[in-house]
């Protein structure tokens, strides 16, 4: 056979895929591997599904997925949050397909099975029919297991893994540290938009811990800015570095005087702010409180990846949805402040789109990477992929915990420490 044509090592198991610093490119393309991340990752971990803003009031739901399983998060009349699966307990039709609203109840379309917010089925056409048949108590819409954490809701099919905080352990820290960029208000979604890319999920997963394709691919953002902002994302060359939290979770701090948003707040207004500050100034906003706001619309320095779906990237929620072994929906979730000025939140916006957004300058180079990615899995003798970066330049955190430089792939390895440990497990 030719060496052109050997390219999967169909003899090793998923979990021997992953070595310390390579990661074998079958990963990316073999659909059973993509069948077993599903049950031994996805339906077997904490799984984000949206922020608690999302949900405002009684009777706010918004449809998500754990994994590939479709799930609606509601608030019900008593304020209290449910993840429900959204599959009818007649024949098994999803309950609801909008991605957010309010409601009263969920009511299924095929033959009119009517279901409450907290999941209990109320009512059904011809009851009669059923009588001595079904017991309507037994036959709720299924509940998963849910915790939060400063107000990102996560969701677990398992009911005897770690809570939700231990797991997230090292990683609360740096959650804190995001949720100030609400400015002193609330962190709230304003709004987000989706995208599919061709590619496998994990590429999503090493990307937002990937400093080193930053000046390369996204050179037209780069000319985008003046030349102050230029500055600070001129990162490679500064005192960044990435931590591996554990767990699969990791930090890529990129720019680490604004790792603190609540710190510094005497710093000179940037020019790209100067027009938000002059906004704030007319509302009548104390010059203390215009210092905090601009500050905070940067956005953290940093992007915390939270193991397996989740990046609190500088700014935005980065979340991946795991479609296929070759496909992967990604939502950019733009964050603002509940109740913070009007000219704050439309700033955060408009910052959100210059890079996130559909026509950014930044998003779009990316899904031009990702999908090269999948190609050239596809291709080639050389059957590993390497994430060895900076792997001879390791320190240790002030937290104690494995760091390398802001370009290493030290946030990968830990991903696909933590991806070897479920994938194996299972095997076991
Ligand atoms: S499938 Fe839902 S009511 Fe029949
Ligand atoms: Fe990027």
């Amino acid at each position: 056979m030719s060496e052109l044509i050997k390219l999967h090592n169909v003899s090793l198991k998923a979990a021997e895929m992953v070595e310390e610093g390579r990661v074998h490119k079958a990963l990316y393309s073999d659909p059973d591997i993509f069948e077993q991340e599903l049950d031994r990752v996805f339906n077997n971990t904490w799984v984000f599904i949206g922020h608690e803003s999302e949900v405002p009031e009684a009777g706010s739901y918004k449809t998500a997925w754990v994994g590939r399983q479709p799930v609606i998060l509601s608030r019900d009349r008593k304020m209290n949050l449910h993840v429900l699966q959204n599959r009818c307990r007649h024949r098994g039709a999803t309950v609801c397909e909008g991605r957010k609203g309010k409601t009263k109840s969920f009511t299924c379309p095929y033959h009119g099975w009517g279901y409450a917010l907290d999941g209990e089925l109320r009512a059904l056409p011809k009851p009669e029919e059923y009588d001595g048949v079904i017991d309507k108590s037994e036959l709720p819409l299924m509940r998963l297991r849910h915790e939060s954490y400063r107000g990102m809701v996560f969701a677990t099919f398992r009911e005897d893994i770690q809570p939700l905080e231990d797991f997230l352990g090292g990683a609360k820290k740096w959650i804190d540290l995001f949720m100030k960029q609400g400015g002193g208000y609330p962190v709230k979604v304003l709004g987000e938009h989706r995208f599919n890319f061709p590619g496998n999920w994990k590429i999503q997963l090493e990307n937002t811990t990937d400093a080193y394709h930053f000046p390369i691919i996204h050179k037209s953002f780069v000319s985008s800015l003046d030349d102050a902002t230029a500055d600070i994302f001129d990162f490679l060359n500064g005192d960044g570095f990435v931590e591996d939290l554990g767990n699969g979770h990791s930090v890529m701090v990129m720019i680490p005087e604004l790792v603190d948003l609540e710190a510094d707040l005497e710093q000179p207004i940037p020019a790209r702010f100067s027009e938000l500050a002059a906004a704030l100034r007319e509302e009548g906003r104390s010059e203390e409180e215009v210092k905090r706001l601009v500050r905070a619309a940067h956005g953290t320095g940093f992007n915390l990846n939270l193991f397996p779906n989740v990046s609190c990237s500088m700014a935005f929620f980065r979340v991946l949805r795991p479609v296929s072994v070759s496909e992967t929906e990604i939502q950019h979730v733009a964050l603002g402040g509940e109740g913070a000025p009007v000219a704050f939140n439309r700033k955060r916006m408009r910052l959100h789109e210059h890079f996130q957004g559909p026509m950014g300058f930044g998003t779009p180079d990316d899904g031009e990477a990702w999908e090269r990615v999948q190609k050239g899995s596809l291709a080639g003798t050389d059957g590993w992929i390497l994430v060895n970066r900076g792997m001879g330049r390791l320190r240790q955190s002030a937290d104690g915990n494995v760091a390398g430089a802001v370009c290493s792939e030290t946030g990968m390895r830990g991903a696909y420490r933590q991806y070897k440990k479920m994938m194996a497990a299972a095997e076991e």
